[in-house]
This record gives C-alpha cells, sequence and structure tokens, in this order.
C-alpha cells in the first residue's frame, strides 16, 4: 500500500503557499484551463521522483519572482508512515530528505515511492523520436534497479569521453590513439552489455504485458506487435565499435550502442507509428502506461500511486469506464485523476462504486 496523505507546496509554480489534504485512495481534482491540476500532479511526481514528468530545469519550478521552494508530502507505505522533502535553495541546490533524514545522493530515493504519469503529451512517446521510448524504459528501470541508473550514467559518461576523443582526433588528423581508444571501447563495451543484457531480461516480461493491456482496452488485438531493437543482439558492443570506427571518426560521435536502441511498434505488417489511428494510439498510450505500473507493483509488491491528467479528453466514455474499473476497483493502489469539468468526473468516479474526494481549485491559490 502506498498513499500521499497531505501535500505541502511553497513557491512551487503557480502555488505560492498551499496545502492538500490528499486522504482518500481516489481523488478527483476539477478546476478551469490554468488553475494548477497538471502542477498538482507533477508536484507528486516531483516529490516521488525527484524531478518534473515534463523534464524542466528545476529553477522553472519556482514561482516566478521568487526564489527557491519546498515540497512536502506525507505519505503512508506498506512499512509505516513517511515524509518526503524536496527542497530547492535559493541558489538552486536541490535537496530530498526521507524522514527529515537528507539523501545523500537523489538517486537513492527513485524506486522508493514508486509513481506513473499519464499525461496529454504522452502521445509523443509512440510517435517521437526513439530516445523518448529510452526515456521511458530507462525510467521505469530505474525506479525497479538501482544499480542500472548507475550503470547507465557511467555509460553515458564514457560515451560523451568517447565522443570528445572522436572530435579532437578527427579535427586534428592525426591517428588516434589506440590505446586510449580501446579503453575507452571496453569500458563501453561492458556497461552496454550490463544494460543490454537489463532492458532484454524487463522486455521479456513488459512486452507481453503492453499487448494484454492494449487489447482490454482497445477489445481486439489489430496485430500489434512490439520489438525491443539493440545493434548489440546481433554483435558485442566492443566489436561493433571497432567496425564502425571510421564512420564514428567522421560523424564525431559514437554511431553505435545501447543509446541507439528502440522499440519498433507494428500494427499488422506497418509501422505503428505511420498507419495507427488517434484511437489506437491512446489505446497503445495506455497500455505502455498501464504496464509500467504493473511491473512496478510486482516489483515493490504494493501499487505506485497512478497520476491521471485530462484523461478523459483521450477515451470515449466505455473505455475510460473500463480503465477506471480496472485501476480503481480491481485495483488497490491510489489514483489523482484531473478534469475541467467537474460533472463529469464526479459521475464518472461515483460509477466506479468506491469512495472518493473531489478537490476543486480556484483561480486563487
Ligand atoms: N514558475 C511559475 N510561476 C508561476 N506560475 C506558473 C509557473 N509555471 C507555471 N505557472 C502557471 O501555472 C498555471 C498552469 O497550471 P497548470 O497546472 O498547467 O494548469 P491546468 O493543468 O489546471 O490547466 C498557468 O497559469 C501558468 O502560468
Ligand atoms: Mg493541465
Amino acid at each position: 500500500m502506498l498513499r500521499i496523505n497531505r501535500l505541502k507546496l511553497l513557491q512551487f509554480r503557480n502555488y505560492k503557499a498551499k496545502s492538500f489534504d490528499l486522504d482518500e485512495r481516489i481523488i478527483g481534482i476539477c478546476g478551469d484551463n490554468g488553475t494548477g491540476k497538471t502542477n498538482l500532479l507533477d508536484a507528486i511526481y516531483y516529490l516521488c521522483l525527484t524531478r518534473s514528468y515534463f523534464s524542466r530545469p528545476d529553477g522553472q519550478n519556482v514561482t516566478h519572482g521568487m526564489q527557491g521552494m519546498r515540497i512536502d508530502g506525507e505519505f503512508d507505505r506498506e512499512d509505516g508512515p513517511h515524509t518526503v522533502t524536496c527542497i530547492l535553495r535559493e541558489n538552486n541546490r536541490k535537496e530530498f530528505l526521507a524522514d527529515n533524514e537528507p539523501y545523500r545522493r537523489l538517486s537513492e530515493h527513485i524506486g522508493r515511492f514508486p509513481c506513473v504519469m499519464i499525461a496529454p503529451d504522452d502521445v509523443e512517446l509512440i510517435s517521437g523520436s526513439s530516445e523518448q521510448r529510452r526515456n521511458f524504459i530507462d525510467a521505469i528501470l530505474c525506479q525497479l534497479n538501482p544499480e542500472y541508473l548507475q550503470q547507465l550514467i557511467a555509460y553515458n559518461k564514457i560515451l560523451q569521453q568517447r565522443n570528445s576523443f572522436l572530435k579532437q582526433a578527427s579535427e586534428s588528423n592525426a591517428k588516434p590513439d589506440e590505446a586510449l581508444l580501446g579503453t575507452y571501447d571496453d569500458q563501453l563495451g561492458s556497461k552496454g552489455q550490463t544494460i543490454y543484457e537489463v532492458r532484454v531480461e524487463f522486455m521479456r516480461h513488459f512486452l507481453p504485458l503492453v499487448l494484454r493491456h492494449y487489447e482490454k482496452i482497445a477489445e481486439k488485438r489489430d496485430g500489434l506487435a512490439i520489438q525491443y531493437t539493440s545493434q548489440l543482439s546481433s554483435s558485442p558492443l566492443k566489436a561493433i565499435l571497432q567496425h564502425t570506427l571510421q564512420k564514428d571518426l567522421a560523424l564525431q560521435r559514437t554511431s553505435a550502442g545501447i543509446h541507439k536502441d528502440d522499440l519498433e511498434i507494428y500494427i499488422g505488417e506497418y509501422l505503428f507509428r505511420s498507419q495507427a489511428s488517434q484511437g489506437q494510439r491512446k489505446s497503445l498510450l495506455f497500455a505502455l502506461k498501464l504496464a509500467e505500473w504493473d511491473v512496478l507493483r510486482e516489483n515493490k509488491g504494493f501499487s505506485p500511486i497512478l497520476l491521471l491528467d485530462d484523461v478523459f479528453e483521450k477515451l470515449d466514455a466505455q473505455r475510460m469506464h473500463n480503465l477506471l474499473h480496472w485501476v480503481c476497483a480491481e485495483n488497490e493502489g491510489q489514483v489523482l485523476i484531473t478534469d475541467t469539468h467537474r460533472a463529469r468526473l464526479t459521475e464518472q468516479l461515483a460509477d466506479i462504486k468506491v469512495g472518493f474526494k473531489v478537490i476543486e481549485l480556484g483561480i486563487k491559490n
């Protein structure tokens, strides 16, 4: 069981100073556009994952004209009550505390308070670049496995060093230092292999869950097929790097590695990205996110907090009902859901026949 019971915001975006009692499992949040619904959900995401869902620099989360911000949350988890505090100092230094104890590293916090967000622009996950899909997968794996984040940080650091090396070697036109290059390739090869193996193992479990959720939401399979692709599936990275060296020198960057992995998605024999209808895209988006929620729940032994931002705009009433029934009635997790229409929100939640609370946001916060 994981719940956030209380949230206190200080100078966080449009909230100068505001507290929320979130003492229900199902919480509807309504208010006109611009009243701070998304900001409220993002504050919870921030507390759980140490950063904004919308990958904004920390400073942009501070109320305009102010300096520094603070978010406090009171949680209940399987092992008892916990407080989590995020402080962004005036010098932009970020601190995280759990039960008033500061973390040495922010990464130690990730995964302890799991949460999943579904927000309006998320279809980019399907139609955008492969980087979006890698970030999505990496964000899940970081919550599942703290060592994964360390491996990823180390890989990216070596990748940057190798790229600077390639740039220098190519600009100076001198023969590259083979010993140094060999060291980079060894390190990149070994870290890359570890990350690749974690991803392969994860996909084996995750992708069938995505298909199952898709079928439940869309009420049919649509010939959906998803495949994890990596250059490492054909040869070890070190061998590929030796093979691509001339090309890498010309490009002045490393063209092969786990930073090129992707999820290839097909509908029948066509690429999903170019063929799927709006409805199919939305169904797939929800399927990916609910599969994320599932794997986190299995791994942690309790349901992550689910943050649903403006999802009523996305699915038709029947699909929305099915989805809400599944997350709110068939499962135990806390759900916070926003909508601009109070009546629609209340009606949908009442239909599920579980206790809920509605918070109405005004113009003044
Ligand atoms: N750093 C900030 N300082 C002050 N206000 C902000 C900041 N960032 C965003 N806002 C304001 O927050 C409001 C948007 O809140 P948002 O949560 O997106 O609303 P909603 O989801 O209800 O439409 C906007 O009016 C925007 O100007
Ligand atoms: Mg919004």
